[in-house]
C-alpha cells in the first residue's frame, strides 16, 4: 500500500497522486505542492484550516483531546512544575535549562532590560491616549534602526542575541509606556528581582516606595506568561513566518506579529472579555447577550469563547481557571465581574447553540480577569500577550531561518473579477 491519495478530476476522468507525509504526532499532511503543476489547479482553504504551512518541532496541540505541549512538555505540567524562563529557555534551545544554564539566562536577560536612553523619546510622540499595542508595535519595528547589525546575521548565535534582547525589553517598553502616559516618574528595571515580578515592579514602584509583592501575584502572572509562549501556527505566528520568508528584518518581523495579534479576533479578545463583562455590568442582563451571540443577523460575539483548534476545552483555560480563583480569593477584584462572568460559563457550557459550535471559553476568558485582579488596566492586555508570545514567535523564526531554503510564502486564488473592461 503506497503512502499516497489519489485526486481524479471527474470533468475529464484524470487521475494525480500525492504523497502523504507523516508527522511525530497529529494529523498526516497530503503534499499538494506540485498539484498546480500536475492539474493547472489550485485548492482553496479560507482561513487555512485544512492547510498546513510548513513543519515544525516547538508546539503541538490536539484540538479534539485539548491537548498542548511544547517540544513535548505538556502545557499543564510545565505550569505546574517550572517558570515562564524555563519554558522560554526550552522553546529557545530545545531542552529545559539546568538550574545553572537557568541563572546564566535570567543574567542575560537582565543585562538587556534597559532601553537606548534615545529610545525614550518615542514615548514623547504618542498621544497619552495612544492605544499601547500601537506603541509597541512603533518601538519593536524602531528596534530594527537601533540595531542594524542584526540585519545580516546569518548564524544562531545572532539570533539568541537577537531573540534575548527582544525578550528583556518588551516589559521594559511596555511598563515606560505605562508610567509615561501617566505622568509617573520612570522606575528602571531592578536587576534584584525576577524577570515577573520586575515587570509588575517597575508598573508599581515610586522612588518611596519599592513595593513588595505578594507570592501568588507573581506566580499569577508567571503562568499568564507562560500559558501565552506559543501557539503553533496561529494568526499572528503565520503572520511573523510570512514575514520571515521574505528575509525582513528580524525585528520587522515581531512588530508585523503584534500588528496581528492585536485584533480582537485573536490577542485582543482578552481586553474585549473584560470589556465585554463590564458593558453587560449584572448577571440579570447575560440572557440578553447571550441570546445576540446566537443571533446570526447580530454581529456581537461573546469574547473569550472558541477556538479555531480546540473544539473541546482550551488546556490554558483550565490551567488560568484555577489560579484566577485562587487569585481572586487572596486579593480579591470586582465581584460583580466574576458573577457576570461565572452567569455566561454557566449558560454558554449548557446551551446547545454553544455545544453544538464547540464553543467553550478560551485562554482570553480567564487571563482578563486574572490582570484586571493584578491592577493591569484593560488596554494593555494585548500587551501583555504580546510579552508572554514574543519567546515563541522568536523560535518559530529561529526554525523558518534554520531551513536549508527558505520559500517566501506567496499564495494564489480564485479570481473572480471582470474578464474585460467594462462597457464603456
Ligand atoms: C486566540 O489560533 C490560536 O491559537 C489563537 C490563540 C493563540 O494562543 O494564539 O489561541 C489566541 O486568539 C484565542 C481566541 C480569542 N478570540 C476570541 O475569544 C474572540 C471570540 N471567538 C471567535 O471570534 C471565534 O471563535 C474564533 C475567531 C476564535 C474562531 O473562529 P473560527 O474557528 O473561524 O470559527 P467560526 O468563526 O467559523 O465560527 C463557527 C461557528 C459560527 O456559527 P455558524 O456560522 O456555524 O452558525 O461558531 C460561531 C460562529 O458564528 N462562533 C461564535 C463565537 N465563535 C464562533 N458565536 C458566538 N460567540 C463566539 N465567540
Amino acid at each position: 500500500m503506497s503512502n499516497t491519495v489519489t485526486l481524479t478530476d471527474n470533468r475529464n476522468g484524470k487521475s494525480y497522486e500525492f504523497p502523504i507525509l507523516d508527522g511525530t504526532k497529529g494529523p498526516s499532511v497530503i503534499d499538494i505542492s506540485s498539484l498546480y503543476k500536475d492539474t493547472g489547479m489550485f485548492t482553496f482553504d479560507r482561513g487555512y484550516t485544512s492547510t498546513a504551512m510548513c513543519r515544525s518541532a516547538i508546539t503541538y496541540i490536539d484540538g479534539e483531546k485539548g491537548e498542548l505541549m511544547h517540544r513535548g512538555y505538556d502545557i499543564a505540567w510545565l505550569a505546574k512544575n517550572k517558570m515562564y524562563l524555563d519554558l522560554v529557555y526550552l522553546l529557545f534551545y530545545k531542552h529545559l535549562p539546568s538550574q545553572d544554564e537557568f541563572v546564566s539566562f535570567k543574567k542575560d536577560l537582565k543585562e538587556r532590560s534597559y532601553l537606548n536612553e534615545k529610545m525614550l523619546k518615542l514615548f514623547d510622540c504618542f498621544p497619552d491616549k495612544a492605544h499601547p499595542m500601537a506603541v509597541l508595535q512603533a518601538c519593536v519595528a524602531t528596534m530594527s534602526a537601533y540595531y542594524k547589525r542584526d540585519m545580516n546575521f546569518d548564524d544562531m548565535h545572532d539570533y539568541m542575541e537577537l531573540a534575548k534582547r527582544l525578550v528583556a525589553k518588551i516589559p521594559t517598553f511596555i511598563a515606560f509606556h505605562y508610567r509615561h502616559t501617566r505622568g509617573f516618574p520612570t522606575i528602571y528595571p531592578d536587576l534584584d528581582r525576577g524577570f515577573t515580578e520586575n515587570f509588575l515592579y517597575m508598573l508599581r514602584a515610586f522612588p518611596h516606595n519599592k513595593v513588595e509583592l505578594r507570592p501568588i501575584e507573581a506566580k499569577a502572572f508567571d503562568t499568564v506568561l507562560m500559558l501565552h509562549a506559543d501557539h503553533e501556527q496561529n494568526a499572528s505566528t503565520t503572520t511573523v513566518r510570512t514575514v520571515g520568508s521574505t528575509h525582513a528584518h528580524p525585528y520587522s518581523c515581531i512588530s508585523a506579529g503584534i500588528g496581528a495579534l492585536w485584533g480582537h479576533a485573536h490577542g485582543g479578545a482578552n481586553e474585549g472579555v473584560i470589556r465585554q463583562l463590564e458593558m453587560i455590568g449584572s448577571v440579570d442582563r447575560v440572557d440578553e447577550f447571550i441570546k445576540r451571540a446566537k443571533d446570526h443577523n447580530d454581529p456581537f460575539r461573546l469574547m473569550g469563547f472558541g477556538h479555531r483548534v480546540y473544539k473541546n476545552f482550551d488546556p490554558r483555560a483550565k490551567v488560568l481557571k484555577g489560579l484566577r480563583d485562587q487569585l481572586i480569593n487572596e486579593i480579591g477584584i470586582d465581584s460583580n465581574l466574576i458573577k457576570v462572568a461565572t452567569r455566561i460559563e454557566e449558560i454558554a457550557l449548557n446551551d446547545e447553540y454553544f455545544i453544538s459550535r464547540n464553543l467553550y471559553p478560551n485562554v482570553d476568558f480567564h487571563s482578563g480577569l486574572i490582570l484586571k485582579a493584578l491592577g493591569i488596566p484593560n488596554e494593555m492586555f494585548a500587551a501583555i500577550f504580546v510579552m508572554g508570545r514574543v519567546p515563541g514567535w522568536l523560535s518559530q523564526w529561529m526554525e523558518l531561518k534554520a531551513q536549508d531554503t527558505i520559500k517566501i510564502v506567496r499564495p494564489r486564488q480564485l479570481y473572480v473579477g471582470p474578464t474585460c473592461p467594462p462597457e464603456a
